[in-house]
């Protein structure tokens, strides 16, 4: 397993560039099963994640290449209705292919998702969501067994917030006859986009930015062409990387407007920040002000950036307070920035972080994608040597984390391994 020896307490400074949002790309590539034909998606990373899907996509059926930037998806001749466990334990978003299957061939078998390195992650409410529009679901030796006639339109209120039980939801309900309307419907960026890309396909979906979806069934969808907006949570990290350097950090290729509650963040905790229509310069603060943050669902602080967050805080000048109520177990991180000599207590899924003077470099190990992140970040600016151990996690979501740091004066080396 590959691992990152990081030389720290380097400054920042220079432009970085964002890629393409795995978390909008991942349900895009599902949706491309609902259209026979070829879709074309374009600004489309390289990462763990994309493969695990594209390989799923494939079993099922579909013709998947991804050249560059470019992928295409031809899912003209699907015919296989299986997620197998292999895949899904691997990937909880494998989850995304339920919705298409069920309402392209009419069944779907997907393994039942395990635990999870950042908690219990349920899928009670794609289930309930997909049973109200007519889908039969039996649960058998570890797997869902998702079969229907014919999907019908259905009012269906989500008790919490889920962005993949909304875009679940959605992608067998665009095939689903007469309308459907879904209530408390997640409002992130990636759900945004989803809906986008089904538009382009044929589908009527009003209600874009809302929690009210109203969704017009239709017979048949068409393959599309689109380009995938930028990961908003790989430029959150960047931008963290910027308030803890000393010197400006530009953060390229982003979309501010996704950004707002870090944005709110970073101005409290003292970095002043210089905003574009693509673009963002984080100028770090002499000080770094203590700050508090609770993770809510979209527009509200994203759990995504929770642990990077916290880096940060554990810089401040005085005490910070972080509370995830997202993912409430979502804090593998403390522990290993305890041992950078960070001053983190956890009591239940709230976070008190005492700044110190300075992080100090340790062998560490990365437990989740965001949990990875978060330690890279804190490697860069810690005195000494960092190794990050179990990287394959941080390659899951962040397409040569190590090149694009390195590119504005961070010092990280890939150990093979
Ligand atoms: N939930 C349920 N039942 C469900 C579904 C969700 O109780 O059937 C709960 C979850 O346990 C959680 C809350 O609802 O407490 C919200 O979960 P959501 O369904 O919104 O999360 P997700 O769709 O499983 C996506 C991202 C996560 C991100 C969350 C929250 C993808 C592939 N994953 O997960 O991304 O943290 O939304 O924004 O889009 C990551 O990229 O590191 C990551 C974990």
């Amino acid at each position: 397993m590959d691992s990152f020896k990081i030389t720290g307490n380097r400054n920042l400074s220079g432009t970085i560039e964002v890629s393409g949002a795995k978390n909008a790309i991942l349900p895009v590539m599902a949706a491309c099963l609902l259209a026979p034909g070829k879709s074309v998606l374009r600004n489309v990373p390289n990462l763990i994640d994309l493969k695990t899907m594209s390989h799923l996509l494939r079993i099922i059926g579909a013709r998947v290449e991804h050249v560059g930037s470019t992928m295409t998806i031809d899912a003209s001749d699907i015919c296989y209705i299986e997620a197998p466990y292999e895949l899904v334990s691997q990937m909880r978003a494998s989850i995304y292919v339920l919705g298409p299957l069920v309402a392209r061939l009419k069944e779907a078998r997907v393994s039942f998702p395990g635990g999870c390195a950042i908690g219990t992650r349920p899928v009670d409410l794609h289930l309930k969501a997909l049973e109200a529009l007519g889908v039969d679901i039996a649960i058998d030796h570890g797997y869902i067994h998702a079969k229907a006639s014919k999907l019908k339109g259905a009012e269906i209120y989500f008790e919490k917030s889920s962005v993949g039980a909304t875009i679940n939801t959605l992608m067998a309900a665009v095939l689903a006859e007469g309308q459907t309307r879904l209530l408390n419907a997640a409002m992130e960026p990636e759900v945004d986009s989803t809906i986008d890309l089904l538009n382009k396909m044929g589908a009527k979906i009003e209600g874009k930015g809302s929690t009210t979806l109203t969704i017009q069934g239709v017979e048949n969808l068409f393959p599309v062409e689109m380009t995938m907006i930028a990961d908003r949570i790989e430029a959150g990290t960047f931008l963290i990387a910027g308030a803890l350097s000393t010197s400006p950090v530009t953060v390229a290729n982003c979309n501010p407007l996704h950004l707002g509650s870090a944005l709110e963040k970073l101005r409290e905790a003292g970095c002043e920040l210089l905003v574009g229509e693509s673009e963002i310069t984080v100028h770090p603060p002499k000080i770094i002000k203590p700050f508090s943050l609770i993770t809510l669902p979209y527009p509200g602080f994203p759990t995504d950036l929770q642990a990077q967050f916290m880096v940060l805080a554990t810089l401040a000048e005085g005490m910070s307070f972080l509370e995830d109520t997202i993912f409430p177990d979502r804090f593998m991180h403390v522990a290993e920035l305890n041992r950078l000599q960070a001053d983190i207590r956890l009591n239940r899924n709230i976070a008190t972080v005492k700044g110190v003077a300075k992080l100090s470099g340790a062998e560490v190990m990365a437990t989740d994608l965001r949990a990875s992140a978060a330690l890279v970040l804190a490697g860069c600016v810690a005195e000494g040597e960092t190794i990050v151990s179990r990287i394959y996690h941080i390659d899951r979501g962040y397409d040569r984390i190590e090149e694009k740091l390195n590119s504005i004066g961070a010092r990280i080396t890939r150990i093979n391994g």
